[in-house]
């Protein structure tokens, strides 16, 4: 047994699409969420800004003394992770990238965009994944803005209408950010009924198989939101107990 959080962090309420699939396979745990949505949007930031701000809330989140902690940015985990987990030797750190392998290994055949922010889209890491994993019916699409809308609560539809309108015959979208999948139903009704992927699934297993490993289950649910808003923290609530 262990009784130590599992700690969640990113630029406001993204992240939390992939707690919600997290809780769903580990119901009994404390679960700890940093919604940074002061600092939103991390895709636009630098990379120096961007590795002290994720320093900052590793700091914090160090005082918990949590068992995990979940990077449920990709923007964050493309940009910085690399250099976080190598300040921080004896944390055990789960990043969040495009699910760039699972078309590769799966969906060569079908015509796919990957969804990113500006950050993510232009990262070394990122753009190691593509080279590696390179399909070639899939295309990188960056949307600079949409974080920040959907973090604003702003209306996304027209943003997304005009970046995506173009784009024909898109079977499958992989959602490179943690915000995107709050937007699913906007982008069906633009490209069509696509196939979504994210990496909530797969982290939760991950984590699963950590704690089955090394580090020890809780049996007990809790939730800790660390956030300045009081309607961040509902929108947060509401994103994970939402049934999908
Ligand atoms: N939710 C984020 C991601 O997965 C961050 C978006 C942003 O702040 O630009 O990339």
């Amino acid at each position: 047994m262990n009784k130590s959080p599992i700690a969640f962090f990113d630029s406001g309420i993204g992240g939390s699409t992939i707690l919600k699939e997290v809780t769903k396979l580990l119901p009994k745990e404390h679960y700890i969420y940093y919604a940074d949505s002061k600092n939103n949007p991390y895709g636009n930031k630098s990379k120096e800004e961007l590795f002290n701000i994720v320093d900052n809330i590793v700091k914090d989140l160090i005082k918990y003394n949590p068992k995990l902690i979940v990077c449920a940015c990709n923007t964050a985990t493309t940009m910085v992770l690399k250099d976080i987990r190598e300040k921080y030797k004896d944390i055990i750190f789960i990043g969040t990238e495009p699910a760039v392998k699972v078309i590769y290994d799966n969906y060569q055949n079908k015509k796919s965009i990957i969804l990113t922010t500006k950050g993510t889209g232009d990262s070394k890491r990122f753009n190691e994944l593509i080279k590696k994993y390179k399909s070639k019916n899939s295309k990188l699409v960056e949307a600079p803005l949409l974080a920040e809308l959907i973090e604003q609560n702003k209306d996304t539809y027209q943003y997304l209408n005009k970046l995506l309108k173009d784009e024909k015959n898109i079977e499958l979208v992989v959602l490179g950010c943690t915000h995107f999948p709050l937007v699913k139903d906007h982008i069906k009704k633009i490209l069509g009924n696509v196939i979504f992927i994210d990496g909530g699934k797969g982290i939760a297993n991950r984590i699963k198989y950590i704690l089955e490993q090394n580090e020890g289950f809780n049996n007990k649910y809790k939730l800790d939101i660390i956030t300045d808003n009081k309607d961040k923290e509902n929108r947060i609530i509401n994103i994970i107990n939402k049934k999908s």
